[in-house]
């Protein structure tokens, strides 16, 4: 047996027991003929005692260890003197004296710090992933990681749901990115396409049968990457027959109850708070709001229209709004502070941020005097100020002016400290509309999911007026952030048929993009609809972490790289010829 015990286990219980330990040499003291090794793996650390004088070979072993070597060591565990006991380990009551030792494996100095002492450079990190799992935060992160998705499979199992793998060499799936390509060798010019989400195969899985299936799958999106995003990250996807919107909202709660009682212990109450996605922009200018804190968005266009202020005035004629957030006793802000909101404001193509104090029980500032008396008591009807508050108004077009206030919203929850820790702020957002329309090509494209149902009700919207349609697609929310989405599909080709040519499919692209699916459906569709978690967001916000890095064991960095093996790399002339691929580069 190489080792008996793990270094996370012993206590004074095992006391005068023999044991066999193997691990990382955490850390190393030197006390003449007595030196200490914390002996360190993934369960903990022992702390190991050698005498020196004992032999010379163990006197040789015990000069030569350095910090990371991987040693062997066989000794009896003892308790420690009086005094010296470390009561925040379970280990922390005894010490093993080593009566055999050797070295398993001798490490060079580690090129970056495990134990965060010194400031280590991500991207030096990011080299030697392997050695930064090693510290403690990386393995707590992956053990976290590790149980979110186990209490997922029990879930997913225990509610009869199969786990079924789909195919990773695939064809282009819409989720809206951009395909990772794989080129075919032995069909020349043709491609796979590494999956966007499992979307299409789950809703084939419905049509084999399958009514109730879940996979932990890998998803890979060649899009812009952000603090919460990866090239490939994981999606806990599921898809159910047989059901309405409203099971599926069923089925994905418990699930997340489950997980967060599984792994926190903290009990969420379901049914979670639903709030409708057209509410969720009037309120909180944004389709995943953090309801944690107040902040909420006043429309104030029919008041504010009717002063002297032509910027606000020319706003409300040309059919925008004009709302306000009162941000409560803040009117001490400086000026500094407000045109930092301001510029922030702009980067959501705001025009500017006009503001309002509440001071003496009478509003303060440079617009007041565009109204007459009686508009700014309506004005205080509606916002209810109370004493030294500050108005921040912005007007505009309404997705402008929801951006840009939604936006700033969860950044003074930031700068004001609103927002208590671990605290769990699920929420559905749910009626999604079937559409929007595209800014960059002004085209009406899908709001979330081109296979997603319209509403019974507004069936004849599609014709008549499909912007206001409503679809069977729904967000799950936590603390702001979305954590999956899922909806109703349609199961009728023709209105499937309908409503890519809606968002400018072509006859041709509708056929060699989605005929099979089309053609799938002509042979008896049960109704069905799924869902599916970004898995590595949740772990992200059960931990708190700052990166989707910090959650992943071999992540890529900002740039798609990862700088750990120098994927992606380039290959050799004879493996592009084989493919028959020519490469046509930019020039530097
Ligand atoms: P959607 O595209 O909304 O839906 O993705 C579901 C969830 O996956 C997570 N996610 C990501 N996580 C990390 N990095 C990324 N690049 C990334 N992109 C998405 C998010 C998101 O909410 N097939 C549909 C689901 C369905 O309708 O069943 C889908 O993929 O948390």
């Amino acid at each position: 047996m190489r080792r008996t015990h793990t270094c996370g286990e012993l206590n004074s219980s095992n006391s005068g027991l023999n044991v066999v330990l193997e691990g990382w040499a955490d850390t190393i003291r030197n006390h003449g003929n007595i030196t200490f090794i914390d002996l360190r793996d993934r369960y903990g650390v022992t702390q190991v005692v050698i005498d020196s004088s004992k032999s010379e070979d163990i006197a040789r072993v015990t000069k030569s260890i350095r910090k990371e070597f991987v040693i062997h060591i066989e000794g009896s565990v003892r308790a420690r003197p009086t005094g010296t006991e470390n009561k925040e380990l379970i280990t922390g009551g005894i010490e093993v004296s080593a009566e055999k030792i050797f070295v398993v494996g001798s490490s060079l100095p580690l090129p970056i710090d495990l134990n965060g002492r010194t400031e280590t450079n991500e991207d030096l990190s990011l080299k030697y992933r392997y050695l930064a799992l090693r510290a403690n935060n990386l393995q707590k992160n992956i053990a976290l990681r590790h149980k979110i998705t186990k209490a997922f499979r029990d879930y997913y199992d225990e509610e009869g749901f199969f786990e079924i793998e789909t195919p990773i060499m695939a064809k282009s799936t819409p989720e809206g990115s951009r395909d990772y390509l794989i080129p075919s060798r032995v069909n020349p010019g043709k491609f796979y396409a590494l999956p966007q989400s499992p979307q299409i195969f789950k809703q084939l899985l419905m049509l084999s049968g399958f009514d109730k299936y879940y996979q932990i799958a890998r998803c890979f999106r060649d899009e812009d990457l952000r603090a919460d995003r990866q090239p490939e990250f994981t999606q806990v996807d599921w898809e159910m027959s047989f059901v309405d919107r409203d099971d599926l909202l069923d089925v994905g709660e418990r699930a997340i109850q489950r997980v967060v009682k599984d792994v926190l212990g903290v009990d969420i109450k379901v049914p979670l708070k639903r709030i409708s996605h057209s509410e969720a922009f009037e309120r909180f200018g944004v389709d995943k709001p953090d309801t944690r804190f107040g902040l909420e968005l006043i429309d104030l266009t029919s008041i504010l229209s009717k002063g002297e202020f032509n910027a606000f005035n020319a706003v409300a004629s040309e059919g925008g709004v004009i709302k306000a957030i009162n941000i409560e006793g803040k009117a001490e802000f400086s000026r500094k502070d407000i045109s930092e909101l301001e510029e922030f404001v702009k980067i959501y193509k705001a025009k500017g941020l006009a503001y309002l104090k509440y001071v003496n029980g009478t509003f303060e500032g440079s617009i007041t005097k565009f109204f007459k008396p009686s508009v700014l008591e309506e004005l205080k009807n509606k916002v209810n100020p109370k004493e030294n508050d500050l108005i921040v108004i912005v007007a505009g077009k309404y997705n402008i002016v929801s951006a840009a206030l939604g936006n700033m919203r969860n950044l003074l929850a930031k700068k004001l400290s609103l927002v208590k820790p671990n605290t769990w702020d699920f929420l559905w957002v749910v009626d999604f509309p079937m559409f929007e329309i595209d800014e960059e090509t002004n085209q009406l494209t899908y709001a979330h999911n081109p296979f997603s149902m319209v509403r019974e009700e507004d069936k004849e919207l599609l014709d008549k007026d499909p912007l206001k349609a409503i679809s069977g697609s729904f967000d799950m929310v936590l603390n702001g952030i979305e954590l999956g989405s899922g909806c109703i599909r349609i199961t009728n080709p023709d209105l499937q048929r309908k409503v890519f040519k809606m968002i400018g499919l072509s006859e041709e692209e509708i056929e060699s993009r989605f005929g099979f699916i089309l053609n799938a459906y002509n042979y008896g569709a049960p109704v069905h609809g799924g869902f599916a978690f970004g898995l590595d967001r949740l772990v992200m916000i059960m931990l708190g972490a700052g990166s989707i890095r910090e959650v992943l064991a071999f992540p890529k960095n900002k740039s798609g790289v990862s700088l750990m093996d120098d994927a992606p790399s380039s290959v050799s002339e004879k493996q592009l010829k084989e493919l028959h691929i020519a490469l046509d580069l930019p020039k530097e």
